[in-house]
């Protein structure tokens, strides 16, 4: 038989699925899954659920070896997956989610979920919220890893969290450790200006001052993060330190103090992740979408498109059509809401009922749009799961 290209496979496996519709390639997934592990070089990795958004895929990543526990996104998130059986939850970001802190203090469970804070107002609202409590809620310090320059005036990076300085950090451990009813687990610091933005971009001028940026942010968070965790650890011998994100895994686990480091979006492979130098992973999560009218000559129009993804809005933010090769927006339309004009040179032979395939920019937003995924492997459907929207959660 003779090779058949990514789109004919993709056909083979989909062509009696009516469009619109969500695929993941599991043969991708898994390729880039171990690529994660590699690149972790020993670290176990903790799956970032926001960017899967679908419980058989988190499960099916957890079951691989070097994955282990997952980050989640939000506390009703969080004990929803509890509920159904992850015992290893930290939860990224902190909450102000009261019935959900009532809830957990409710919880009757030998390693409940670990909560992220960064101030004493956050022990505040969860005593409010959940005062009498089965056991103590489990807290990591959320620190800030932004690069300094011109001694502090100028700072790099997600403003994530008020804790910058070890001593800053080892005052919030004491509190934490003086209050009744928490328990100190770990220390949390993402570097998303390192993991988050991609160091080979269309620009060439761009990328060598994005990778010189990280190469100052990579040697400084190093340090800060080596100062920070001892000083807290001279508190009290907190087992947990996370770090990283896909873009990132190399240099955040060259740090020896990481326990462990934290992916997600490099499953999925989405658009913004082929602009990284370290890695090129599989596009794994697609979606299809019909032609359903030829407005002019080398120009198809598909029905829906509109999935921006979050961030600084631009044209990087788009869904980029992937197959047939050779097709892209149109820079007056962008995608849009119903109806999406594709152009280029693959174009031209697409007749309506063909079908476009498209990658979204990230990851896990792509489950907001669609209630199930198709898994295919090799040419053949295998499975057909929900995605969070799918079983009717819609948790942000
Ligand atoms: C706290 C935290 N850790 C890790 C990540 C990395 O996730 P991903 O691998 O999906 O980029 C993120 C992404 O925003 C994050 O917020």
């Amino acid at each position: 038989m003779a090779d058949r290209g990514p789109y004919e496979r993709l056909e083979a496996a989909l062509g009696h699925v009516e469009p619109p519709f969500a695929v993941v390639d599991l043969d991708a997934f898994g390729a880039n899954a171990d690529d994660l592990v590699r690149r972790a070089a020993g670290k176990p990795v903790r799956v970032a659920s926001k960017s899967v958004r679908c419980r058989a895929l988190l499960y099916a990543a957890l079951q691989r070896p070097g994955f282990r526990g997952v980050m989640s996104f939000t506390l009703r998130e969080t004990l929803w997956l509890h509920g159904h059986g992850v015992g290893d939850l930290l939860l990224g970001y902190p909450t102000a989610e009261r019935a959900a802190l009532a809830q957990l203090a409710r919880l009757d469970a030998d390693r409940p979920p670990v909560l992220m804070i960064d101030s004493i107002e956050h022990l505040d609202l969860i005593d409010a919220a959940a005062p009498a409590r089965r056991r103590p809620v489990r807290v990591c310090l959320d620190f800030d890893t932004s690069l300094e320059l011109a001694g502090g005036r100028v700072r790099i990076g997600p403003k994530r969290s008020p804790l910058r300085t070890p001593a800053q950090a080892q005052a919030l451990a004491r509190a934490v450790v003086a209050r009744p009813g928490f328990e100190l687990a770990g220390v949390m610091g993402y570097e998303g200006h390192v993991a988050g933005v991609g160091d080979r971009p269309p620009n060439p001028l761009l990328g060598a001052g994005v990778r010189a940026m990280q190469r100052a942010a990579v040697a400084q968070l190093a340090r800060r993060r080596a100062a920070v965790v001892a000083a807290v650890r001279a508190v009290v011998p907190v087992p947990l330190v996370n770090g990283g994100g896909s873009g990132s895994l190399e240099t955040t686990a060259a740090e020896p103090v990481l326990t462990e480091v934290t992916a997600g979006s490099g499953l999925f492979a989405p658009a913004l992740f082929d602009r990284y130098r370290a890695f090129r992973p599989r596009p794994a999560a697609l979606f299809c979408l019909p032609v359903v009218r030829r407005p002019g000559a080398g120009v198809a129009t598909v029905l829906g498109g509109g999935y921006p993804a979050s961030g600084p809005a631009g044209r990087d933010r788009l869904p980029r059509p992937y197959l047939p090769a050779g097709l892209k927006l149109t820079a007056l339309e962008g995608a849009g809401e119903v109806q999406t004009p594709i152009i280029g040179a693959g174009a031209r032979t697409l007749r309506p009922g063909d079908r476009v395939y498209l990658r979204h920019a990230k990851a896990g937003e792509l489950c907001e749009r669609f209630a199930t995924l198709l898994l295919v492997q090799g040419d053949r459907v295998v499975d057909e799961v929900p995605t969070y929207r799918g079983e009717g959660q819609a948790f942000l």
